[in-house]
Formats: structure tokens, sequence, C-alpha cells
């Protein structure tokens, strides 16, 4: 199984990426937590994507590109995958096409659809764990104990890009660069719309179904 979740910032791929891979039993991987974690190992890497992270810009293709390739040709994820965050523009879509092409290309795209006064709502008030990077929200999904990780009891902390002036950035620039890939995924009639705006347990239960 070869699976792309996409949505706006906030639409919950992340929260339902570890959901997604127990039921299809495949790894999964989140863009943006792979450029955090070079962040946090002081790469080179991370310090170019965090120029343009703190700022709600992509992270140019080349690298992303390059990234997400080596995390796919490694021979755990080779057979299958969950993209969390790839791809976000044109060029990105069509270099997995030809990195894909010949192996079955993508199976599923699962498209998080919510509206845009939900998703403010939602990314002001997440914490994520600084180890696993499991996100949490104060108010519709709070850790059992105060400022720990259920899953690994890691620091929780909040996004430096969640601010009100980045998030805007974040959903300008989503609107501009990745609807146009929404609209070829469409095209192509392999997307499975999703209401993210219901409750986490609701979505799970229409990804299931979805998913057979
Ligand atoms: P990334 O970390 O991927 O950020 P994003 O796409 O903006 O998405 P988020 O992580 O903000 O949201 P999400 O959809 O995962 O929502 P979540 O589940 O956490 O990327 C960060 C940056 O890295 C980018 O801005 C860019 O600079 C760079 N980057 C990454 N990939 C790139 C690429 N391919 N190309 C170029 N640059 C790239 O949920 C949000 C909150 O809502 C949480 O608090 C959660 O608890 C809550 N929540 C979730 N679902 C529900 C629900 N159903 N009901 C109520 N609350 C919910």
């Amino acid at each position: 199984m070869k699976i792309i979740l996409m949505g706006p910032p906030g639409s919950g791929k992340g929260t339902q990426a570890s959901f997604v891979a127990s039921l299809v039993q495949v790894n999964s991987m989140s863009s943006g937590d792979l450029f955090r974690e070079n962040l946090a190992n002081d790469t080179e890497l991370g310090k170019l994507a965090k120029t343009y992270m703190d700022q709600g810009k992509y992270v140019p293709d080349d690298v992303t590109i390059n990234m997400v390739m080596s995390w796919i040709e490694d021979s755990e994820n080779n057979g299958g995958f969950i993209l969390d965050g790839f791809p976000r523009t044109l060029s990105q879509a069509q270099a997995l096409d030809d990195r894909l092409n010949g192996v079955g290309g993508i199976d599923k795209v699962i498209l998080f659809n919510v509206p845009e006064l939900e998703l403010i709502k939602r990314l002001s008030g997440r914490i994520l764990c600084r180890k696993c990077q499991t996100p949490y929200h104060k108010e519709f999904s709070p850790p059992t104990n105060d400022g720990a990780c259920d899953k690994c009891g890691g620091d929780l902390f909040q996004r430096d890009d969640d601010s009100e002036v980045v998030v805007k950035e974040r959903l300008k620039v989503y609107r501009q660069e990745t609807d146009p890939v929404v609209e070829r995924y469409r095209g192509i009639g392999n997307i499975l719309e999703i209401d993210g705006s219901l409750p986490i347990r609701v979505v799970e239960k229409s990804l299931r179904t979805a998913l057979g």
C-alpha cells in the first residue's frame, strides 16, 4: 500500500498518520517531522529548513525531494508507505510519479477537508511531543498527564510556526502551491476526500470504512 495524506496545516494529517499506518501495516513519514528531526540534530539540512519553516514558506523542492526519496529508498519502506505532507508542489508530485513508475504508483490519496477557522483554532492550541512528535490539543485531545506525552513520556511543546502570523502565511502558501496538486490527483481519480472537521474518533471511523 502506498498512501499520501494531504490537507492544509492543522487538518489532522499527523494525528491520523499512525492510525492509518496501523490499519495498513506500513511505515509512515512526515516531511515536516523529518525537517524538525534534522533541526534537533543540528544538521545543515535542519538549519536550512528552519529559515523557510519559520516564515511559513515551503522548503525548496530539490532539498525536500532528495530527503523524501532517500527515506523511500530505505529497504524497510520500499514495499509500501504513508507519506504525510509530501508531495506539496507539482514538482514534488512529478518526482514521486517518476520514482514509482513501474512499481504500481500511488494507491490512494487521502485529503482532509477542514474549514479555515477550525484550522486556526487547532493550530493555536496544538502541543507536540519533543521526542516522538505525537500531536495533542489543549482542548480537543489533551494528554492524560499534563505536560508529558502519553506514548513516550517526552516533554510537550508548542511549535514556533504555530503563531498566528506564520499560520496565515502557511495557509496562503498551501492554497497557492498545494491546491494545484490536489486538482492533479482529482484528475487522476485516486483521491479519497474525508471530512476532517469531525471529532478524531469519527475521522478514524471514516478512514477505516474508506480503506476497507
Ligand atoms: P508540517 O509539520 O508538515 O506542517 P503542516 O503541513 O503545516 O501540517 P501540520 O503538522 O501543522 O498539521 P497536521 O495536518 O499534521 O495536523 P495535526 O494532526 O498536527 O510542515 C511544517 C513545515 O515544514 C512547512 O510549513 C514547510 O516549511 C516544511 N515542509 C514540510 N513538508 C514540506 C514539503 N513537502 N515541501 C516543502 N516544505 C515542506 O493536528 C493539528 C491539531 O489539531 C492538533 O493539536 C490535533 O490534536 C488537533 N486535531 C487533529 N484532528 C482533530 C480533529 N478531528 N478534531 C479536533 N482536533 C483535531
